[in-house]
């Protein structure tokens, strides 16, 4: 076994969570390694469409409420949080206030959207109805079939490959220590009076890496890291997402809102290229793309925006969204292990909730208290539910 000169804070997984929070990290003046097994940035975060739409993805229930406290928070932060990061880097990442437009094809979709409008309404969140006339005169791409939509004007996007460049350049110029092709097996404890805490993790063949603090943030494998008492686990579940990179020959212009529409949405980068999602399916780590998930996106998409059919495939990927039994993330200190922070579970919001989850993170290494916002996010609330 070899040991190495330790760090303040190791970071297990360099995807959109794990970069965001060592730049942030580093920034406060903490020596920081993020280990990655593969290539950073190559994980479900490359995937995502990159929405940032707490109002349009509101869901019902107390678990809904409480990611749409997270989302709105975080959506609040992104814009600073771009601009900052473009500054540190000169990498544009292409958040663009594009609003969302959720349409309905049939009387089934235009009843449940009513049912969604009044619940958004009783949040006061910034929804509009629109008759399909009003609709189609703000996207006159839409079938000419639409039966009712709603407008929420202040959801934004931002492409996650742009940022994911741009936060490992932030990262490199800030002075965080990048390993990839280092994966990490186990995190190692030591017994502290009663309980325990964190003195580094063991990498696959046997290195050591030394840290203070460790922060989990391996997406949809961080219920597999080894060396946990079971009581300290989370257990992350795989959800998996089937996504096409379209792009129209003739530029910019189909759509200029992301449509979403019951089992998808389309994004517009702005450039004329598009991302359409995505398939939601419990299928463990499979990543195979399947005909039957391509099919039904591309059927559903053509049924509202039948100009779709014209764009070319540029890419067509599969990712796997981290979730958690209620698909709220985890993100907080582990009750039983010191040292220990998780953050993970971000199912299908890690891009919205990277600032958020970044700066409550920071201020946790940092020795605040945790946030209130982070009530409903404590890593021990699944502690009886088998890892
Ligand atoms: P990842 O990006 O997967 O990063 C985890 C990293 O950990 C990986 O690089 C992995 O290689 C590494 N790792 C794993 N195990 C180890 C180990 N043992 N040692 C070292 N490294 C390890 N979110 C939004 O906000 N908006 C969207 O529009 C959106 N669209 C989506 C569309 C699709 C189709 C999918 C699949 C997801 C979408 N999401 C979206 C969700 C978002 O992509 C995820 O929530 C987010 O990427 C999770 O980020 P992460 O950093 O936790 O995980
Ligand atoms: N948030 C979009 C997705 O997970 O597909």
């Amino acid at each position: 076994m070899r040991d190495n000169q330790g760090v303040d804070v190791a970071i297990v997984g360099g995807g959109v969570i794990g970069l965001a929070v060592a730049w942030r990290a580093r920034l406060r003046g903490l020596s920081v390694c993020v280990l990655e097994r593969d290539v950073a940035g190559h994980g479900t975060s490359r995937v995502a469409a990159g929405m940032l739409a707490p109002v349009a993805e509101a869901e019902f229930g107390a678990a809904g409420r409480r990611l749409l406290r997270l989302g709105r928070h975080s959506a609040g932060l992104w814009p600073g949080f771009a601009r900052e990061l473009e500054a540190a880097t000169g990498t544009y990442v292409g958040l663009i206030k594009s609003g969302t437009l959720l349409v309905a094809r049939d009387g089934d979709d235009a009843g449940e959207l009513d049912r969604q409008l009044a619940f958004r309404e009783s949040l006061e969140l910034p929804v509009r109805r629109l008759r399909p006339s009003e609709a189609r005169e703000l996207e006159p791409a839409l079938a000419p079939t639409v039966r009712l939509a709603l407008v929420a004007p202040d959801d934004c996007s931002v492409d996650p490959r742009l940022v994911l460049t741009a936060l490992l350049r932030a990262c490199r110029s800030a002075g965080v220590q990048l390993r990839e092709h280092t994966p990490v097996s186990d995190i190692e404890l030591a017994a502290d009076g009663t309980s325990q805490r964190v003195t580094g993790v063991t990498l696959d063949g046997g290195e050591r890496v030394s840290a203070g603090q460790i922060v989990l943030a391996a997406g949809a494998w961080s219920g597999g890291i080894g060396g946990l008492p079971p009581n300290a686990r989370v257990p992350v579940r795989p959800v998996k997402g089937q996504i096409l990179r379209l792009r129209d020959p003739h530029g910019p212009g189909l759509l200029r809102q992301v449509v979403r529409f019951r089992g998808g949405y389309l994004v517009p980068r702005g450039d004329g290229a598009y991302v359409l999602g995505a398939t939601v399916e419990e299928r463990g780590f499979e990543l195979a793309p399947t005909a039957g998930g391509m099919y039904e996106l591309l059927r559903d998409a053509h049924g509202l925006v039948p100009g779709v059919s014209e764009l070319q495939i540029e890419e067509l990927s599969v990712g796997l969204r981290p979730g958690t039994p209620d698909n709220v993330p985890t993100i907080g200190r582990a009750a039983s292990v010191a040292g220990l922070i998780w953050a993970t579970g971000h199912y299908r919001n890690g891009i919205l909730l990277a600032p958020l989850t970044a700066e409550l993170v920071v201020s946790m290494l940092c020795g605040c208290e945790t946030d209130p916002l982070l009530s409903g996010c404590a890593p021990e609330r699944f502690s009886a539910v088998p890892a």
